[in-house]
């Protein structure tokens, strides 16, 4: 295929730097296992799983087939007041593989839409308990929730929140970041372990200043992905959920990255023993075929929006809350077979394994570097943080993505991080061929 087979001039391309996208454009037309194919006929590794979507690599049949499959037979149905067989049973292995007691699966179609139901399920359980106080949200520096003007909100990376100032909630504080440059800025599949216990800010200072009984949740990714794979230091997710219950207040994992097997688990919960109030999930769910995305509740808050309705009539709704496509079946089927692949393949126990591998190839081939000033590895993914060039964040970490995307590796800049990310089934070969793609990319960059 070539360039002019087809036209660029109607596409806005999402968080892209557009401006200079036609002179050096990147068009997928193919992908397969590992690799995609471009548009002028090259091979590319898909070195971050598609913005951490397609954990069992590309074009798996079994997921492909149950897709086709489902067309034929309920293309789609409305999700109100009925609903269809594939939600039923794709709920039922999501919270068959979710932690403790996250029993309900409320669907929606993406990771942004998981963290505005959160919020919601968060007022709207307070109001039922007879606290519709608690109106306060708290996020963390540079949290990712998606793009919803919820999840902008309690999300904390500047530049997607600085042209939409007053728009914002306004009941929102956030956490300060988990991030140590001096003392934790090379992390080796470990967790940090921290002198001090940053989570005295929210006890002594945060919570006090808005009163805790008048804080509904706070929401945090358990390791904060979109910013640069931050790990949290040893403790603070077990600490977190303590400071919650000691207050009432709910505690929101967004597991939207982590959920589904990138840290060698079903979620992060699990690796770090922590079960959340509830937990989004979206991405891996379906292999990002196909858009899904939803948020599992523990059994106390569905019971209490029930109960709360117990004296209402039986066709009272007791959530004014749901997408048009809320466990859209063609999803749903895609989720069934990407969760059955997954437990077939024990892709989650490979995903662990591979980090490994993984994380001593980033250490050993880019500590010493120029401009290198940390590397982070835990679970299967891995990320190299270089010092910006001055007056231009983020430049740097471009022109290293752009590099090696001209020399088949697709990498992920964020800020001046360049993160790996890749698909479950990665092999030790595609490792070695990512890692040095980079590591000439920053040597050529310094
Ligand atoms: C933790 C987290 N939450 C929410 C989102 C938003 O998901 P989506 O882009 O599907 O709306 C993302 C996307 O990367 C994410 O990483």
């Amino acid at each position: 295929m070539a360039y002019n087979d087809f036209r660029m001039d109607n596409h806005w391309l999402p968080f892209t730097p557009n401006r200079g996208f036609k002179d050096d454009p990147r068009v997928f037309v193919a992908a397969d296992g590992m690799h995609f194919t471009t548009h002028d006929g090259r091979q590319v590794i898909d070195g971050i799983s598609s913005l951490w979507c397609v954990g069992a690599g590309h074009n798996r049949k079994p997921i492909n087939e149950a897709i086709k499959k489902q067309l034929d037979t309920l293309d789609y149905g409305t999700a109100f007041n009925v609903t269809n067989d594939k939600a039923f049973r794709a709920a039922e292995m999501i919270a068959a593989m979710a932690p403790g007691d996250l029993n309900k699966v409320l669907f929606c179609n993406s990771g942004s839409e998981a963290a505005d139901t959160s919020m919601k399920v968060a007022l709207a359980y307070h109001r039922a308990r007879g606290e519709g106080h608690r109106n306060v949200f708290i996020g963390r520096e540079r949290g990712y929730h998606g793009v919803g003007f919820g999840g902008m909100s309690v999300g904390g990376i500047p530049a997607n929140r600085k042209a939409f100032g007053t728009a914002l909630l306004p009941r929102v504080d956030h956490m300060r970041f988990i991030h140590d440059p001096v003392n934790h800025a090379y992390i080796h599949n470990a967790e940090p372990v921290w002198q001090e216990d940053i989570l005295t800010e929210l006890e002594n200072r945060i919570l006090p200043l808005h009163d805790p009984s008048n804080v509904a949740a706070v929401i945090v990714e358990p390791v904060a992905g979109s910013a640069g794979w931050y790990l949290p230091p040893q403790g603070y997710l077990k600490r977190l959920r303590e400071i919650c219950d000691k207050h009432g207040i709910l505690l929101i994992f967004d597991e939207v990255i982590t959920g589904f097997g990138r840290m060698g688990t079903n979620f992060a919960a699990d690796f770090y023993g922590v079960v959340p109030d509830m937990l989004n999930f979206a991405k891996c769910v379906t292999n990002g075929v196909i858009p899904l995305g939803g948020v599992i509740c523990r059994d106390h808050i569905y019971e209490t929006m029930m109960g709360a309705h117990s004296k209402a009539p039986e066709h009272a709704i007791e959530f004014f809350h749901g997408y048009t496509y809320s466990g859209h079946p063609v999803a749903c089927a895609a989720a069934i077979a990407t969760l059955e692949l997954f437990q077939q393949e024990n892709l989650f126990a490979r995903a662990g394994e591979m980090g490994k591998v993984l994380g001593d190839a980033m250490h050993s081939a880019l500590k010493d570097l120029p401009n290198v000033i940390g590397i982070r590895s835990l679970g299967l993914a891995a990320v190299v943080e270089l010092a910006p060039v001055p007056g231009l964040p983020g430049k740097r970490a471009f022109d290293v993505f752009m590099d090696c995307y001209h020399k088949g590796v697709l990498v992920r800049s964020a800020g001046d991080n360049l993160v790996f990310a890749p698909p479950y089934i990665v092999e030790k070969s595609h490792i070695e061929t990512m890692v040095s793609v980079l590591a000439e990319a920053v040597k050529a960059r310094a």
